[in-house]
């Protein structure tokens, strides 16, 4: 209340008084005869000025004052004091009062002090809002500024990741190029050797030594055929036939042309596929190869320890999820951008084509492919495929492909 005085003082003659003076002049008095029932009216009406007696019975008037100021910082208190009370004026002041009043006082003198203290609680209050205003501002604004660098960041780390993609992206095509080309030239002197091979083989004594080193060079030729018909699979797309494909069936197929060899290493596999889920138009073949290279660096990274080899298969409204993870010694971070790239490998003999095709096949259904940070040792890899047509359009338009997680 801005009108508001409240007088407290127990002489009803200074009650009266003073509630003539200030209610000519439009203030609303209240008037209370003791301490105590003025604390009761400041709470209940919120007086904007306490016109206070220090000389009261009970509670005493610094005592009041105290409290009044303490409690209700917005009823400001402007003491009444009697002549010899002078020292005491400094102590009030220091306790909070915003002005003294001798008694008997003259009514403009009154006036006067009741209406300066009311021009200094109201220059007060508002330059108070205003620092509340700046603080909430200034809040706001850190704030923006904070989302204002996340956001920053957010789209540096996109640009970032979409530019590591498109190299990996062009060093797949550029290789495809060249591999292409390449295995062509080389497949086919391959192929004479092999015929003259067998030729060598078939006019040598069968027990001879020449019959062994034919037959040598002829495992050889083989080997060599074997690692170009990987090569090749890198870089393009081989009777591609889609149809609508069954995920954990693939899965399946796959893990039991491993089985021999998981029992063999002492590795245990665990299928977890969620249900209802749906087909994806894809390449049966490709599918395979997904799992078949994923499965058997697993496999090696686990040779001579045994382990889990764990395959889930879940999906939400946009993708099919495969989650593939084995208890192996794991991929080091500083790998995890390399793994992808097409010859990149920590095997003696690895060529490392494994998972450049498998990243290939992902992305060419508009997929992604993660390695993740997992709790344990042990390698995670996440591969996420839309199952939808919309969808597959859509991301491959947004050319997801590779990423890290962290
Ligand atoms: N399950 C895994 N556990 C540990 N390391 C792995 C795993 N899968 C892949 N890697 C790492 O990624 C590299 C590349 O794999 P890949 O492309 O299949 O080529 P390669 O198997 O011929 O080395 C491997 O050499 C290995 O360092
Ligand atoms: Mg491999």
């Amino acid at each position: 209340m801005d009108n508001g005085i409240l007088v407290i003082d127990d002489e009803p003659m200074i009650l009266e008084l003073a509630a003539l003076v200030l209610g000519s002049r439009g203030y609303e008095v209240f008037q209370a005869q003791s301490g105590e029932e003025g604390l009761r009216l400041v709470a209940e009406k919120g007086p904007a000025i306490a016109l206070l007696d220090y000389m009261l019975p009970g509670m005493d008037g610094m005592t009041t004052l105290r409290r009044i100021r303490q409690d209700y910082p917005q009823t400001y208190v402007v003491m009444l004091t009697g002549k010899g009370n002078q020292e005491i004026a400094v102590e009030l002041m220091k306790a909070g009062a915003s002005d003294y009043i001798l008694k008997p006082f003259k009514s403009h003198d009154l006036l006067e002090r009741i209406g300066n203290v009311l021009r200094i609680r109201r220059a007060e209050l508002s330059n108070q809002e205003l620092l509340r205003e700046r603080e909430r501002l200034l809040k706001e604004i850190e704030s923006w500024n904070q989302e204002l660098e996340r956001r920053i960041e957010e789209k540096t780390k996109e640009l970032e990741d979409a530019h590591k993609e498109l190299l990996i992206s062009e060093k797949l095509a550029a290789l495809g190029h060249v591999v292409g080309g390449m295995v062509h030239e080389i497949r086919n002197p391959l192929n004479a050797i092999g015929l003259f091979a067998q030729v060598l083989q078939s006019e040598a004594d069968k027990a001879s030594e020449n019959a062994a080193c034919a037959e040598k060079i002829l495992q050889e030729v083989d080997r060599i055929d074997g690692i170009l018909v990987k090569l090749l699979a890198t870089s393009r797309r081989s009777h591609f036939s889609p149809e609508k494909i069954f995920l954990p069936e693939v899965a399946q197929r796959v893990a039991e042309v491993f089985s021999s060899t998981f029992k063999a290493h002492k590795i245990r596999l665990h299928c977890d596929f969620g249900p209802d889920l749906p087909r994806i138009t894809a390449d049966a073949g490709e599918i395979e190869q997904i799992f078949t290279n994923l499965i058997s660096n697993s496999v090696q990274a686990m040779v001579g320890r045994g382990g889990d080899l764990q395959i889930r298969l879940f999906h939400d409204d946009r993708f099919v999820h495969l989650i593939l993870a084995d208890s192996g010694p794991g991929i080091p971070r500083e790998n995890f951008s390399k793994i992808f790239d097409p010859f990149f490998t920590t095997k003696e003999k690895g060529i490392g084509f494994g998972l450049s095709v498998v990243l290939r096949i992902v992305k060419s259904y508009g997929g992604a492919i993660f390695v993740e940070e997992s709790e344990g040792p042990g390698a995670v890899f996440h591969i996420q495929i839309p199952w939808s047509r919309e969808e597959a359009g859509e991301v491959a338009a947004g050319a997801m492909g590779i990423a890290v997680r962290d």
